[in-house]
Parts: C-alpha cells; structure tokens; sequence
C-alpha cells in the first residue's frame, strides 16, 4: 500500500538534536528515503520562539519533509499545524511516542496513549486545520500492563490519520530491551490505512524481514543510521531492487564527514556546528581502529582549523580500507 505519494516506503526516523536540516540534506543527497524533521514543541510555537521555528521552517528543501509536531492542547496543535503549512511541510506527523519525562509530564508524547479521547480530538484539530495530510507516531503502550496499540491505532484511523507509525516498545521500556514486531504485525491486521514499522532495523535484511514478518508498508529507521547514513538509501534499493548493500571506503565516509561538519557550521555558525559535530563525527568512526583515541583527541577541539588538521591525520591512515 503507498503511503501518501511519497516515492519511498523508507523513513529516517525523527531524532531531536539529529535529524536536522543538514543531515536531512546529506541523507537526501544519497538517494532516496523519506525524511521527518526533529519534533516541533507546538507551545514554542505559540510563543514564536526562533529556535523552535527554524526547526519547522522546511520551505528550502528540495524533496518532501514531514513536519513532527509535539504537544498536549487540541487548539495550540491546531495553529501550530497551520504555521507547519506555511513554512513548508509536505505532511504532519503528530508525537504521541515520546517517553521522555519533560514532555510526558505536559501531557504530550506517549502520555497521549493514555488518553484516546484527548489524543482523538488533537488529530481531528489537525486534519481539520489544513489541507496536508496527518499522521501519528506512536508506541507499544504505556507500560507491559498497558499495552493499547491496536486499540489506539483504531483510533487514530477513526480520527482522520492518513497512516502511523509503531514503534514496537512502551513508554516504560524507552530504547532498552527488543522492539516487539508481534504487536506492529497485530496492528497491521487491525486498520486499513498504511503502517509503518519501527524499532530495532539494524540492516538491510531486518527491513525486509520486518515486512515478511508483520506485513508493514513501510519501515522506519532511526539509531542504526547514526553514523552510517548510507543505510536508508541502501535500504530502499534492497526492497525495491534487492540491490546489496555495498562497502563504503573509508575515504568516503571521511568526504561525507566533512561535509557534515561544513553543512552543520554554515547552518548553526562554526562554533555551534563545530559543538554538534561531535557526537556524529564519534558516530563516523564506529568500528574504525583506534577510533576511541581520535574521538577523544576530537571531542576536545575547539577550533576549526584544528578540528579539520586531526580528522585528516586520522583518516589518512587509512587508505584504500572499507567498512
Ligand atoms: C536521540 C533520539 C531522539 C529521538 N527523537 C525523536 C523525536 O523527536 N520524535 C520521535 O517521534 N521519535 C524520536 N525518537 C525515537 C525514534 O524516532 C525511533 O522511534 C526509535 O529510535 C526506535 O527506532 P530505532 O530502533 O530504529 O532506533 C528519538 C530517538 C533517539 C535515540
């Protein structure tokens, strides 16, 4: 079943602090794969906080971006839809999955799953609010005695969503233990609108057994990309093509590494961009030898010259490897 009239069944899943405008670009740029931004908190919005609005302002990217927005307040969710619009959402994905404490405690994220009533009216206010279509990323359930995502992807059917997405753990379990696929598989079943798949999507081969498995129409991936970017386009030539993932050199993760970190300066500033490529340069260098002693000298560089000099004395040593 396609999802909306997107080109891929293969989402890079939201990350806040992670998925942002360049590695929305950079991973765009490799190929194909859907793209969501970082979650959007719908009260900053209202109080047209900057930061908060650069986040949702996708108007300058040349493919489509779902806008995830978070929050608790049926009517602030409907604004912050409409400002979504305007500043050039392709479709609105609704957070009803986050399980950390801060937003739960506002009555948002995966505290909604505990309120289908109130959850319901938030995505009847945001189909209602424009013309975009809306979808709803959720959870397994609250906890282990609380497990409603068939019941709540009913729900979210009834209420207007185009599709949704399950990640297969509960609130309880935030990233620990496995993603269960038997409850995506029991809402697949449950609902007619597309489902996408998420939780625990390591490579090529785990995107398609979770479609065997569970009958999904689209997978999502989100911390197996960290570092290896290459995976979401990867993954979409396999299930369209069964095209195998090839090695990437070395040398390649290094050019892509350093456009990352140029991408992140030109949007944030040097040395903004400079602080944020920390945790992905460390990304980069997973299972790269004596990685751990680069990322330490790495991490610790405060100027940009410096920070270039290291990552060529590093790599360099490499030659012609591949991971
Ligand atoms: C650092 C981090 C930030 C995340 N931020 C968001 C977010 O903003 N919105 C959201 O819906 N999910 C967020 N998630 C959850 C992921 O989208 C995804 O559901 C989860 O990582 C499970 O998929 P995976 O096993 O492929 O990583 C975040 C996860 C991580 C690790």
């Amino acid at each position: 079943m396609k999802i909306l009239d997107l080109k891929s069944k293969v989402f890079m899943a939201p990350m806040a602090g992670i998925t942002d405008k360049p590695l929305r670009r950079l991973v765009s740029s490799l190929g194909a794969g859907n793209m969501v931004s970082e979650m959007v908190a719908i009260q900053a919005i209202q109080r047209k906080n900057p930061k908060t609005y650069r986040i949702a302002d996708v108007r300058d990217e040349p493919y489509p971006v779902i806008v995830q927005l978070v929050g608790g307040k049926p009517e602030q969710f409907a604004d912050a839809a409409r400002l979504a619009a305007d500043l050039g959402a392709y479709s609105i994905d609704i957070n009803m999955g986050c399980p950390v404490k801060k937003i739960v405690n506002n009555n948002s994220g995966s505290a909604l799953m505990k309120d289908l009533p109130l959850a319901s009216k938030i995505i009847k206010e945001v189909v209602k609010a424009t013309p975009l279509k809306v979808s709803v990323k959720f959870r397994k359930g609250w906890d282990i005695n609380n497990v409603n995502a068939v019941e709540f992807a009913q729900m979210c059917e009834d209420s207007g969503a185009s599709y949704i997405t399950v990640h297969g753990r509960t609130r309880s379990a935030f990233y620990s233990g496995t993603a269960d696929w038997d409850i995506i598989r029991a809402v697949k079943q449950s609902v007619k609108i597309p489902i996408i798949g998420n939780g625990d999507i390591n490579t090529v081969y785990d995107a398609q057994r979770m479609i065997d498995e569970t009958g999904v129409d689209g997978v999502m991936i989100g911390r197996a990309a960290l570092g290896n970017p290459w995976l979401i386009s990867q993954t979409h030539a396999y299930l369209e093509n069964k095209e195998l993932p090839r090695k990437i050199p070395v040398s390649e993760i290094k050019r892509f590494m350093l456009k990352h970190i140029e991408l992140l300066s030109e949007y944030y500033g040097q040395e903004m961009g400079l602080a944020i490529s920390r945790k992905f340069v460390c990304w980069y260098c997973k299972n790269l030898r004596e990685a751990k002693r680069f990322r330490e000298i790495y991490t610790k560089i405060n100027d940009y010259n410096e920070a270039m000099k290291t990552i060529d004395e590093y790599f360099d040593g490499f030659g012609e490897e591949e991971r």
